[in-house]
């Protein structure tokens, strides 16, 4: 009844799990919720006033499809401030998001029989897009054991002649690792050589906790600019998951591409969230540093209680704001198996919301965001703790 293209295609796992979690909760249970894949702060109160300022200014209209040119110049100085790269507004458009980004990019890109390289664990977007252009997705698994850091040999083994793209995510969901300059360079290299394009996901690059050599624009730039793309997002930096900004940025006639295809979709995004977006990259930036040390302190306290627990393992992760220990130690035959329903049952027993490895890729994982309160992460660590403990026997 449905297109073909949609056979191949799953639903978002990290949508259900907040889904069972919401149930629950109309349900008046009091589930500590940690799969939220969004800031638990508010829009910063300038960025909002600019969004209200254009409602009453009444720019409310349809702008260009590409978006309007000050956002697009304002995100030319960004990105050239904070890696001393020059890009042309021509070079940059505006998009629903990160994901309506990387949609573009995937559309423009990618034909049926192309493989495009990936990382996982990965965030499940990324090779679902891939499928629903009727590309096929080529997975290089990264471990825990090695910090889940990249490895370019495997990457470069991967490539092919079907090879179209490499994506790289970092810092990455649901990890937290980062692909820093030396493990991106020989991939770039090999890249280059084969007339393969680098699409790079950076919608965490503000949210990075542990500074490691990470000037991947530049280096892309560089070496490699005429088959790079950068997709990026205001939603995270800026807690404005809900106002839909992101974009990319890539050669003029990519960019061109994109601008038919959005064009002909969903044309502009709402001309309000692009005021605020203006107010958010062009404004103020503190409001970014102090939820990053917020997310910090989390990250320290939530990574500190949970692997005080023989049997969890978890690498601290280095941006973003995701924990993804490692819990097959738990896992057994006689008990509970699998991590899905390891997540399942501790919803279940303890009322504490997580996503399990597997729409990760990862089975034997759990990714806990930790975009969540203090409170509620001490909370929901307890619970956890206390239903690690129930479980006989522990393997450490
Ligand atoms: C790795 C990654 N890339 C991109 C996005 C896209 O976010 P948005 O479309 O809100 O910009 C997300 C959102 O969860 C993400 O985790």
């Amino acid at each position: 009844m449905f297109a073909q293209r949609l056979a191949q295609v799953s639903a978002s796992a990290t949508l259900k799990a907040a889904a069972e979690a919401e149930r629950l909760r109309r349900a008046g249970i009091k589930v500590v919720d940690f799969t939220a894949g969004e800031p638990d702060f508010p829009t910063p109160e300038h960025v909002k006033a600019a969004g209200k300022a254009a409602i009453d200014a009444n720019f409310t209209r349809y702008t260009a499809a590409a978006g309007i040119p000050e956002l697009r110049e304002a995100i030319c100085a960004r990105y050239g401030r904070q890696y001393g790269v020059e890009i042309a507004a021509a070079e940059v458009l505006v998009t629903a998001g990160g994901k309506q980004a990387l949609f573009n990019t995937a559309l423009a890109l990618f034909d049926p029989g192309d493989e495009v390289i990936t990382h996982a664990p990965y965030w499940p977007t990324i090779p679902e897009q891939v499928k629903l252009v009727g590309a096929t997705p080529v997975i290089v698994q990264t471990r825990s054991d090695e910090g889940f850091t990249v490895d370019p040999e495997a990457v470069i083994a991967a490539m092919t002649p079907r090879t179209k793209a490499v994506i790289i995510n970092s810092p990455c969901n649901p990890t937290g690792a980062m692909v820093d300059e030396a493990a991106l360079s020989p991939i770039v290299d090999a890249a280059a050589k084969r007339g393969i394009w680098i699409v790079v996901d950076l919608c965490y690059e503000q949210l990075i906790y542990e500074q490691v050599p990470h000037n991947l624009p530049k280096l892309l730039f560089d070496r490699h600019r005429d088959r790079t793309v950068l997709a990026g997002s205001a939603s995270k930096s800026y807690a404005m998951t809900g106002w839909r900004c992101g974009w990319t940025i890539a050669p003029k006639a990519l960019t061109g591409a994109f601008n038919t295809i959005q064009g002909q979709t969903t044309s502009n995004i709402a001309s309000i969230t692009q005021k605020a977006a203006l107010a958010a990259i062009g404004g103020p930036q503190d409001t970014v540093t102090a939820m990053l040390n917020e997310y910090r302190e989390r990250r320290d306290n939530i990574h500190a209680w949970l692997t005080a627990h023989p049997a969890i393992r978890c690498v601290k992760p280095r941006g973003a704001f995701y924990l993804f220990p490692d819990i097959s130690g738990l896992l057994s035959p006689e008990g509970i198996g699998t991590s899905a329903d390891f997540a399942q049952a501790l919803l279940e027993k303890e009322h504490v919301a997580v996503t399990a490895g597997e729409g990760f890729d990862a089975p034997g994982y759990l990714r806990i965001s930790y975009a969540a309160s203090m409170e509620d992460l001490r909370e929901g660590a307890t619970r956890i703790l206390r239903f690690a403990e129930s479980l006989q026997p522990v393997r450490a």
